[in-house]
């Protein structure tokens, strides 16, 4: 299985911002791993183009369910694919939150995805008040069952744990904490998804940075990393993606 270092930009950059990512492919003309980076809609196709015959891949951050239509603002999967995208991210807690996504728009906006050719990057993870409940794997499971439709294959689509108290705060859950999700997701998948679970990789998302990576990912039952703020500068994101390599 390749593992995956997966950069999400959200919403920073303009046009300067390409010159990190050309900074990143040069300094990784090939890895022993997959590296996306997954800008702003409006920097895509200059991405895409930018990462042509790179190790490079591109995706989106979110798309409609619908391939075209009166939905101002929204971006299809087909276009997301025709502007050189071959993952989209998918209920990214941002999205649940400012948008108020739920689990069931999520499994339409996948299988929108898979029908269009991109592989789906799944984001689920639980709150502070949660996990302080003591509920963390029932949300996570609850937001498995609900916002992966039936035909998922390790092909099609990637899981990311992301606590929503980890996001850009610089808190990070302990290694056993990560761990145990980790362990509840694969067994989880398993036992719905059969052997085409086999192959699906899981990645971790909440303040990765150079100083954690290589920790992170010599957790069992874990692929790689979604990462935001880091995947800003080529040199934080190409020291993630180098402790990716090495785990
Ligand atoms: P940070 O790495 O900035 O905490 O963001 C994580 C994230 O939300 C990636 O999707």
């Amino acid at each position: 299985m390749r593992k995956l270092a997966a950069g999400n930009w959200k919403m920073n950059g303009t046009g300067p911002a390409i010159a990190e990512a050309e900074a990143l492919i040069a300094a990784h003309p090939s890895a022993p791993c997959d590296i996306l980076i997954c800008p702003p809609a409006t920097l895509l196709s200059r991405l895409s183009a930018a990462a042509q015959g790179s190790a490079l891949l591109t995706g989106g951050q979110d798309c409609h369910t619908a391939a075209s239509g009166a939905h101002t603002g929204d971006i299809s999967a087909q276009m997301l694919k025709e502007a050189g995208a071959s993952y989209v991210i998918l209920g990214h807690s941002e999205r649940r939150a400012d948008h108020g996504e739920t689990s069931a728009l999520v499994a339409a906006k996948t299988r929108a995805a898979w029908e269009n050719g991109l592989i789906a990057v799944v984001c689920v993870g639980e709150t502070g008040a949660e996990r302080d409940a003591g509920r963390t794997l029932d949300v996570i499971a609850s937001q498995l069952q609900d916002s992966l439709p039936d035909g998922l294959s390790g092909a099609n689509t990637v899981i990311a744990y992301e606590p929503v108290w980890a996001i850009g705060t610089g808190r990070i859950p302990t290694l056993e904490q990560i761990a145990e999700v980790h362990d509840f997701m694969s067994k989880t998948l398993s036992a719905r998804f059969g052997d085409a679970s086999g192959g699906l990789r899981l990645l971790y998302g909440g303040s990765v940075k150079p100083s954690n990576a290589a920790e992170i990912f010599a957790i069992p039952n874990l692929h790689g990393a979604l990462v935001g703020g880091a995947s800003l500068k080529a040199s934080e994101f190409g020291a993630i993606v180098a402790a990716l390599s090495a785990s």
